[in-house]
């Protein structure tokens, strides 16, 4: 979603804030702009589309001041008028977040705006406080922004009034300073845009840093200068190689036998032991836990969903799944006694399930994360620790190495409960040796690819279908159903394969797909293929993929998978679904790494 970049030193502000941008295009975003000061000017360029159409060449090369934004619609469409920077008056700026009272400060300040965005009225709001209370740019962007509710990272310059000063100020959308050698400040809404330093500084809601003759200070909104922390951040930059895949779809599905030896790597040793160094439970918290509720949103959701069943076995408590924009309204959940809130993301920046953690850990339950994002806000924001992925950068929007190392790094957590609550060490052992085996049969299950493209181009002519799982499936069903949609545009729907003949059937006849997991277990399979039965009889074409096909050659397709045991299927099931989503989505020429109207990184309620 939306990216800030900005440069306070001595050095061509244009080109870090290009290349801090290019850092961040992964995220999504539909236009790109940057803005250098020189001499007491503004000069800008923003365009529509890609950040490589935003000509740097036409802004000086020696100014020492600018800033720079991805945007991703949100107030207003895709339009060069509604990229940022925008500028109103003597001030011009950046803006991730949205101010959700834009209309009436617009009206109460009687701004005539050029574009339909909350972040030109900010701007328009900031520069009256300026020009007609005479504040600095500091105060004045304090003062405007205590009177918008909503949320915010911004940057902002105002080159005619104050020619040398920048300013960042945060609430609720992250702001991170990079400090570089020789007073130079590279100024970001995420570490990796970051690339000359790895010493950081993290704003933090409510603080503002005001940048000015080689110098930086953080105030409180009440003006009071703050200590500053510098921490040091290794974080992946992102690389555009795409190692011979057409598509970082396609090659981040190739690369999950690697990432999830990365999840695991040392921390399930080889005799099935769980050595988990992240999780900050204490010994007594973890043996009085009542319940577990995990929070994520798409497919971070579904990961914490397939994990569900295994663990409410493993552990014998429940296990709550909850949507993240859900979650923080229930308010009896959220103070559950001798609970814990895992929250799950591959980014760890996504906005509802930052306000969920924070909601959860205002009411003080111990919050943990599982995150692929080093040092993201969610990863800080934790009371309790978690647990990294180590999965690598994922740049398709589609989320596929991310999900099987969620699910793994929850199993490992699972597993790393049940020993230190005394569980059955036999079960936890079994699950240790099962995991440490699943690069080995998910490579096996790539190894289909050609045949999954067969299948795939032979299915892509459906416009909807039904994903059927049971029990442990009904999670996978769902997670498939989402990557279908996202990638091919078919319309996919999940369901549990026994709630078909409770309505859905209605849509069944012979231009409609479903495609139903087979379980392993012999009367799941048996149950499983009686719904194949109610599908045939009303002329559905059914797909099935599993480790047998139904009964009574009633699979129209079918994409076989290894038997693998209960603990693992779903992953693997998971992955030929993966492929089957990509392939499909191929055969219809459709822009898989950036689907329409998708952002990787959601970073808006
Ligand atoms: O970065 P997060 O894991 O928090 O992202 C959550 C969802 O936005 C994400 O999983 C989304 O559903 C993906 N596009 C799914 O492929």
């Amino acid at each position: 979603m939306c990216g800030i970049v900005g440069y306070a030193g001595t050095k061509g502000a244009k080109d870090v804030i290009y290349s801090g941008l290019k850092q961040l295009e992964y995220r999504g975003y539909d236009s790109a702009g940057v803005l250098v000061v020189e001499d007491g000017k503004i000069h800008i360029d923003k365009e529509v589309g890609t950040v490589n159409k935003v000509d740097i060449t036409s802004l000086p090369g020696t100014s020492g001041l600018g800033i720079g934004h991805t945007r991703w619609a949100t107030h207003g469409g895709v339009t060069k008028d509604n990229a940022h920077p925008h500028t109103y008056g003597n001030v011009s700026l950046v803006h991730n977040g949205i101010i959700e009272n834009y209309e009436d400060l617009k009206n109460r300040y009687e701004l005539t705006t050029v574009s339909e965005t909350d972040s030109e009225v900010l701007a328009g709001v900031i520069d009256y406080k300026m020009t007609t209370d005479n504040y600095s740019l500091r105060e004045a962007t304090v003062r405007a922004l205590s009177e918008c509710q909503g949320t915010y990272g911004v940057l902002a310059v105002a080159p005619a009034k104050e020619p040398g000063t920048l300013v960042a100020a945060r609430s609720g959308s992250p702001i991170v300073i990079g400090v570089g050698a020789d007073k130079e400040y590279i100024i970001a809404s995420d570490p990796s845009a970051i690339l000359t330093t790895n010493k950081m500084v993290f704003l933090s809601d409510g603080e503002i840093a005001e940048f000015k003759n080689g110098t930086m200070q953080v105030y409180d909104f009440a003006s009071k200068p703050k200590d500053i922390t510098e921490e040091t951040v290794e974080t992946e930059k992102s690389s555009d190689d795409l190692k011979g895949f057409d598509t970082y779809m396609h090659k981040e599905i190739f690369e999950q036998p690697d990432t999830l030896k990365e999840t695991m790597r040392g921390r399930i040793l080889s005799e099935g032991k769980f050595n988990l160094g992240g999780p900050n439970l204490t010994n007594e918290q973890i043996k009085s836990l009542k319940s577990i509720f995990i929070i994520g949103c798409g497919t971070a959701f579904y990961a914490g969903q397939s994990v569900k069943y295994a663990l409410e076995e493993l552990l014998d408590i429940p296990v709550v799944v909850e949507y993240a924009s859900e979650f923080r309204y229930r308010h009896a959940a959220l103070e559950a006694d001798n609970s814990v809130a895992i929250f799950m993301s591959q980014s760890g920046e996504t906005a509802d399930t930052l306000a969920a953690e924070s909601e959860a850990r205002r009411r003080g339950m111990p919050t943990m994360g599982i995150v692929n994002s080093v040092g993201s806000t969610l990863a800080r924001s934790v009371s309790h620790g978690g647990i990294y992925l180590h999965a690598g950068i994922e740049k398709s929007v589609a989320s596929t190495k991310a999900y099987s190392s969620m699910v793994v790094a929850l199993l490992m957590f699972g597993g790393f409960l049940a020993e230190k609550r005394g569980l059955p060490l036999s079960d936890v052992r079994q699950l240790g040796t099962d995991l440490l085996d699943t690069p080995r049969e998910i490579a096996s299950m790539l190894e289909s690819f050609e045949d999954i493209m067969t299948v795939a181009s032979e299915v892509s002519g459906f416009s909807n279908c039904f994903v059927l799982g049971r029990d442990t499936l009904y999670p996978v069903a769902l997670e498939g159903a989402l990557k279908i949609t996202e990638v091919s545009y078919m319309h996919a729907q999940a369901l549990p394969t026994g709630e078909m003949k409770h309505g859905p059937i209605a849509l069944i006849d012979e231009n409609h797909l479903s495609i139903v997991l087979m379980p392993e277990d012999k009367l799941m399979y048996e149950k499983t293929c009686s719904g194949i039965q109610e599908i045939r009889a009303r002329n559905g074409k059914v797909l099935t993929v599993g480790s047998r096909p139904a009964k009574g050659g009633l699979s129209d397709w079918h994409i076989p998978t290894p038997m693998t045991g209960k603990n693992i299927s779903g992953l693997v099931i998971n992955c030929a679904l993966q492929q089957l989503a990509y392939g499909i989505a191929n055969s219809l020429g459709r822009n898989i790494d950036r689907p329409r109207n998708l952002a990787k990184s959601v970073t808006v309620e």
